[in-house]
């Protein structure tokens, strides 16, 4: 397997050949993203949400990050690793940024990593990317400041909220990160941020103009049934399929039709 690079995505944006890109937070899943060619897979903080049932994104801590990124690490071949730093991880000065995007790459193994905001956090990102480390940004709706936006609705319909963002992508850009996604802002504004910067733009609820997708895998197979955003394609219904299978099992064992004679010792 050839490995994705921070470099071979922006030769991707070049070549107008378009990312895909899909979270995983463990190994088994990860195999199968990877052999799947995702070019780049996104332990997102969403695991606080997919895997283990919080609201938001806000309590999953650093340590349980990188559990999920090393069991990714282990399972992935060919895709870019990306790994998002957590809330509370890097937003109080710039040099526990570095000392958590450090412990991410040193004790996970992943390639890059990935913070939410802009010019805000100018200095962590600076020092993070000093260090060697390529950094991806994440504007737009971010979910670490869900608490600010109060919904999770489409951000940036207004004209401030949009300078804003298209300041931060530019600012990101010249810093020197390797990439950003954009999450549920309006299509023509992505489109917009995606032709003004070199680096891959990568969308989520940000419409076709963009230079990649991305979604989180659960969604995507329909394991998160009651998750029904408009920018969501689920391209299977596990979620009853799962549930048939193992009602199925359950079924099997109550009437002693599992195990059968060739299942046993
Ligand atoms: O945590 C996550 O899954 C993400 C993507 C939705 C971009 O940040
Ligand atoms: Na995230």
């Amino acid at each position: 397997y050839k490995r994705v690079t921070v470099k071979s995505l922006i030769e991707m944006k070049q070549n107008g050949e378009k990312i895909s890109m899909l979270t995983a937070y463990d190994f088994s899943m990860a195999k199968i993203v990877d052999s799947a060619n995702v070019d780049v897979i996104l332990v997102g903080d969403s695991a606080s949400n997919v895997m283990a049932g919080h609201e938001t994104t806000l309590p999953i801590t650093l340590d349980q990050m990188i559990y999920h990124a090393s069991s990714v690490v282990r399972a992935a071949k060919r895709a870019l690793i990306v790994v998002d730093i957590p809330f509370g991880s890097y937003q109080s000065d710039s040099k526990e940024a570095l000392r958590s995007a450090i412990r991410i790459m040193k004790e996970s193994g992943a390639h890059a990593i990935k913070v939410e905001g802009g010019v805000e956090i100018k200095d962590s990102v600076k020092r993070i990317l000093q260090a060697g480390i390529p950094v991806m940004g994440h504007l737009g709706l971010t979910p670490q400041s869900i608490y600010k936006f109060g919904t999770y609705t489409v951000r940036a319909k207004e004209e401030a909220e949009a300078e804003k963002l298209k300041e931060d992508a530019k600012f990101l850009e010249k810093v020197g990160c390797f990439g950003i996604v954009l999450e549920k802002i309006p299509a023509n504004l992505a489109k917009e941020v995606a032709d003004s910067v070199s680096i891959p733009v990568i969308g989520i609820g940000a419409g076709g103009g963009v230079d990649g997708q991305v979604l989180v895998v659960h969604d995507l197979l329909g394991m998160t049934h009651e998750f029904n955003p408009r920018f969501l394609r689920r391209y299977l219904n596990l979620y009853d399929e799962m549930g048939k299978a193992i009602g199925q099992y359950v079924a099997d064992v109550k009437s002693k039709d599992f195990p059968n004679t060739n299942e046993s010792y």
